[in-house]
């Protein structure tokens, strides 16, 4: 396992770029989920210094706040609430330019403008969602989204 992540400057593609592999590395050989989850978290924010990084987990009626690196966060959401309860009812990923312009966003900080949710997908249903926040408006695009969706394949949660 890498000890120290190499932090790669550029372009956001060359930082996934970068990042992709070493995340791979350093999830190979562990299926704890809560441990790769913890550990995708902390490598994206040290790459990208992300305001907020996080996992939020269906459990019964809600998703319920997992590992994450940042401020303290809202522990639960209801289906259909916020950006996170909203990908989660619509299986697909948001991407918020202005998180004050989505209507019913949670506002677990108000120092988050912009942000970007990815669905869990197992077996057809929604598993959870990563939830990345950004302090400046318009963080996030397809680039974004692309490459999270690929880092959260690396979590093998299908397996
Ligand atoms: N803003 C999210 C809530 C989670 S926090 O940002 C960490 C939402 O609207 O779902």
């Amino acid at each position: 396992m890498a000890e120290d992540l190499k932090i790669a400057g550029g372009s956001k593609e060359k930082q996934y770029h970068s990042l992709l592999p070493q995340i791979s590395a350093l999830l190979e050989g562990e299926n704890d989920k809560i441990a790769n989850m913890a550990n995708v978290c902390a490598a994206l924010k040290e790459q990208f210094n992300f305001f907020w990084v996080g996992f939020y987990m269906v459990n019964g009626g809600d998703l319920v706040l997992g590992p994450f690196q940042g401020p303290v966060a809202c522990t639960r959401i209801k289906k259909g609430k916020g950006v996170c309860g909203t990908s989660w009812e619509q299986a697909q990923t948001l991407i918020v330019p202005d998180v004050e312009a989505f209507p019913g966003h949670i506002a677990c900080s108000a120092a988050s403008k912009s942000e970007i949710v990815i669905p869990i997908i197992k077996q057809g249903n929604v598993i959870g969602v990563l939830d990345v926040d950004s302090a400046e408006l318009n963080s996030f695009d397809e680039t974004d989204a692309a490459y999270l969706a690929q880092i959260l394949e690396l979590i093998e949660f299908n397996s």
